[in-house]
């Protein structure tokens, strides 16, 4: 796979401490906020929840775009506890207290029906956090993540973040993260929700739309009004919708894609930008390199197309 289209110049990293926090001795924290993050008319769950990391390893160590594992406190029938689930840190790297004492996360509740049986499906450890007060104590672990973070020198880049659902978790603490340190560059939140009860932390980034100049705030709202030819509105479509916006920042060298939401929307976003000819970030292989993206199939997106060092990518 041809490696060209990596940026020429690396783009310097923070360093970060991993897992100073093992799973096998998670640490107590307590929680001390868990509100809806949604409106409260939406049929989907979604919370902002706050743990007190103070006086443990973890305060002031965990970066906006890294993680924290939970280890859900109830026994399994074998008696031994689920497996940690990790959930993408929201707060900004200086905490939601500005002293890292306090980070949040986004979390949505797994709810369905059960794929085989139809029985309604709760996921273990969603709902167990959807359901703690605060005062309650949580097992926590971490951080993890080296690689989704700002850059080193983030007034040196222009940035489009693409979210779908609680992947808007990472970009929120990126954003106040920008914003604290005053970065004048282009800065593009393209966020993708199934209603408008859904648009996350709206109250934060409408009115900071509104007031800077740089940050460009679009949604992608699917299941309500739907596009001029019918099909729904996804984050990558809004590369075609909004190209006079979009394009003159992806056209710039210094721009730099971040992903994260669910897996597979990647794949969307790879047939965007090289149908617009934005290819300096994807790493596409020779075999396909005379084919229409619009052709492109599920094994030329799994094998023959990557992202390239200007993408970053955290999907689940
Ligand atoms: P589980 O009990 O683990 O159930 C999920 C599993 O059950 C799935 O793996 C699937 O195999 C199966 N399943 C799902 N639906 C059905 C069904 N209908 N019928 C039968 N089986 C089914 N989540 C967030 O909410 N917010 C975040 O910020 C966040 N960040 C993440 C960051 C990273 C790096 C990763 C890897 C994941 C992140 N997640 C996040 C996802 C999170 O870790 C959990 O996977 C999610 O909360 C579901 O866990 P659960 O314990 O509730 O569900
Ligand atoms: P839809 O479900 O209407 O098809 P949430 O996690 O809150 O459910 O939001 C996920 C959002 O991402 C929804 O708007 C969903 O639309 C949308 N979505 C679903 N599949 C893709 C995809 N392949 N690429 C981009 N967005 C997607």
């Amino acid at each position: 796979m041809s490696t060209e289209n990596d940026i020429k110049q690396d783009i310097e990293l923070p360093d970060v401490q991993l897992n100073i926090v093992k799973p096998k001795q998670p640490i107590e924290v307590p929680i001390v906020e868990n509100r809806i993050a949604t409106k409260n008319a939406s049929p989907n769950f979604i919370r902002h929840i706050v743990f007190d990391i103070s006086g443990t390893e973890l305060e002031g160590n965990v970066i906006a775009g890294q993680s924290i594992g939970i280890v859900p406190d109830i026994l399994d029938k074998d008696g031994k506890y689920p497996k940690l689930r990790l959930y993408s840190v929201a707060s900004p790297t200086n905490g939601e207290d500005g002293g890292g004492k306090y980070i949040s996360t986004t979390v949505k509740r797994l709810l369905d029906e059960h794929w085989e049986n139809q029985s309604i499906f709760m996921g273990v450890c969603s709902n167990y956090l959807a359901t703690l007060k605060p005062g309650s104590k949580v097992k926590m672990t971490g951080p993890s993540g080296k690689r989704f973070l700002l850059p080193k020198n983030p007034e040196n880049y222009n940035y489009l973040f693409f979210a779908t659902g609680t992947g808007i978790a990472p970009f929120r603490g990126m954003i106040m993260d920008l914003m604290e340190k005053n970065v004048k560059s282009e800065i593009a939140l393209i966020f993708g929700c199934p209603y408008r009860t859904d648009l996350l932390y709206s109250e934060y980034l409408q009115p900071l739309a509104e007031s800077r100049a740089n940050f460009h705030y679009l949604k992608s709202i699917s299941r309500e009004d739907p596009r001029k030819d019918g099909s729904k509105h996804y984050v990558q479509t809004q590369i075609e919708d909004e190209s006079e916006l979009l394009h003159p920042i992806l056209k710039q060298d210094n721009t730099l894609i971040y992903v994260c939401g669910l897996k597979g929307m990647e794949t969307g976003i790879y047939k965007s930008l090289a149908k617009y000819g934005f290819k300096d970030y994807l790493k596409i292989s020779e075999k396909i390199a005379g084919k229409d993206p619009d052709d492109w199939d599920k094994e030329d997106l799994k094998r023959n197309v990557k992202p390239s060092n200007r993408m970053f990518l955290e999907v689940y």
